[in-house]
């Protein structure tokens, strides 16, 4: 079978942790896949994560399959964390399912909108996530981009994208990043968020929101100002959620995707076809990242205390971000260095290019996405000097 066949290239972003764990430099820096790192260079596992799997363990559930969707304790707590507060009745016409993981949500989503728009073209921002392409074409969509980011001044340039999104044909899906987008770290204002939420309900577009980062802006309620914007607004949307770095359960797959619909008979309709739709692709999901999550969010103490660790994940990363800034200026670095400090989220869209990334990786060992996209949780106090002084004399070969 195998004999005349090409092998496939590495992930461009999985495979960098590939290559970086076979490097033997000891200087050898991984600022390549989004995982989230402490000063020591370790991701830890958060103290509420730990005390939520000894109660776990103590409980001694049975090991049985979950229903297709997950557990209906799960679904609300991820209604509770998308929503927040005063949700009402845009909580009870939405239903979930916990996905294995945001790329798990992303494609349940996608093979469930291929199930009724097979002609529908998927709209991503340029650029995006590299995943993006993959997950949507291999549920069989075309897929085209909308402006985004204006490279050349290294900014988010929304009237390009608003004006795109104005020409996009009723019933094609549109994919947005709540916050912290990948790879550029630029973020959509509330009245950005307004504007598009207005353009999706004139065009009949359908919005399918990312949000695998809720947290790591500027805090939980802020983050999800686009999602309340869309939801409010009214179209009907999907959303893929994603626990991996707000909890920290990357190997867990605790992720979700939720539907929003105009009616609470319109969500229960959109479940029955959710559970068809997942059946056939894993069945039913993995438990303990979820039961983690879930006795975490239902016990007052141990929510407080994963948001005060959150809050501390995110402070770091902007700290790291002025360092990063900070450390460049310094060397007179020629690269913007203001929008290190305003972006948002563990990524950086640095401005480095392909060969700069490449004579990185091959003379300094620092791995960094081919975009020029780098996870700013991975500069420490160790390393933060190193990376500057490389990135200077990149950019300067
Ligand atoms: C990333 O963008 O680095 C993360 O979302 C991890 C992944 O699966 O690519």
């Amino acid at each position: 079978l195998w004999k005349n066949i090409d092998p496939a290239p590495p992930d461009a972003i999985l495979g960098l942790t590939e290559a970086f764990k076979k490097d033997r430099n000891p200087n050898k820096v991984n600022l390549g896949v989004g995982i989230y790192k402490a000063d020591n260079g370790r991701t830890p596992v958060l103290e509420s994560v730990r005390e939520a799997e000894r109660r776990i363990l103590d409980a001694g559930e049975e090991k049985t399959y979950l229903p297709i969707t997950g557990s209906e304790a799960y679904g609300e707590a991820v209604r509770g964390l998308l929503f927040g507060e005063n949700a009402g009745a845009m909580s009870e016409r939405a239903v979930t399912a916990h996905a294995p993981g945001g790329t798990g949500a992303l494609r349940l989503g996608a093979d469930l909108l291929q199930r009724f728009r097979s002609a529908s073209t998927v709209w991503v921002s340029d650029p995006t996530w590299a995943n993006h392409h993959g997950i949507f074409a291999a549920a069989g969509f075309e897929i085209q981009s909308y402006p985004y980011y204006d490279r050349e001044n290294s900014r988010l340039d929304f009237d390009a994208m608003l004006a795109a999104l104005k020409d996009v044909p009723a019933n094609d899906i549109v994919l947005l990043h709540v916050c912290c987008h990948n790879p550029t770290g630029e973020d959509l204002s509330p009245e950005q968020w307004e504007a598009l939420a207005a353009a999706a309900c004139e065009k009949g577009w359908i919005p399918f929101l990312d949000f695998a980062y809720q947290g790591f802006a500027e805090g939980l309620e802020a983050d999800r100002r686009g999602v309340r914007a869309m939801a409010e607004a009214g179209p009907d949307c999907l959303i893929a959620g994603s626990f991996s770095k707000n909890f920290g359960l990357y190997c867990e797959r605790a992720g979700s995707l939720t539907l929003t619909a105009h009616t609470a008979d319109d969500a229960a309709t959109a479940e029955s076809h959710l559970k068809k739709t997942a059946r056939v692709l894993y069945s039913n999901p993995p438990a303990h990242g979820a039961r983690i999550v879930t006795t975490i969010l239902d016990d007052p103490t141990l929510a407080a205390q994963w948001k005060e660790e959150l809050a501390g994940m995110r402070r770091r990363i902007h700290a790291m971000r002025r360092q990063l800034a900070d450390g460049l200026r310094s060397r007179d670095v020629p690269l913007e260095c203001d929008h290190f400090e305003r972006q948002q989220g563990m990524f950086s869209f640095s401005g480095l290019n392909g060969e700069q990334v490449d004579f990185l990786r091959d003379e300094k060992s620092i791995y960094i996405v081919r975009s020029g996209r780098i996870n700013v949780s991975g500069l420490t106090a160790d390393n933060i000097d190193y990376v500057c002084e490389s990135i200077a004399e990149a950019v300067k070969t």
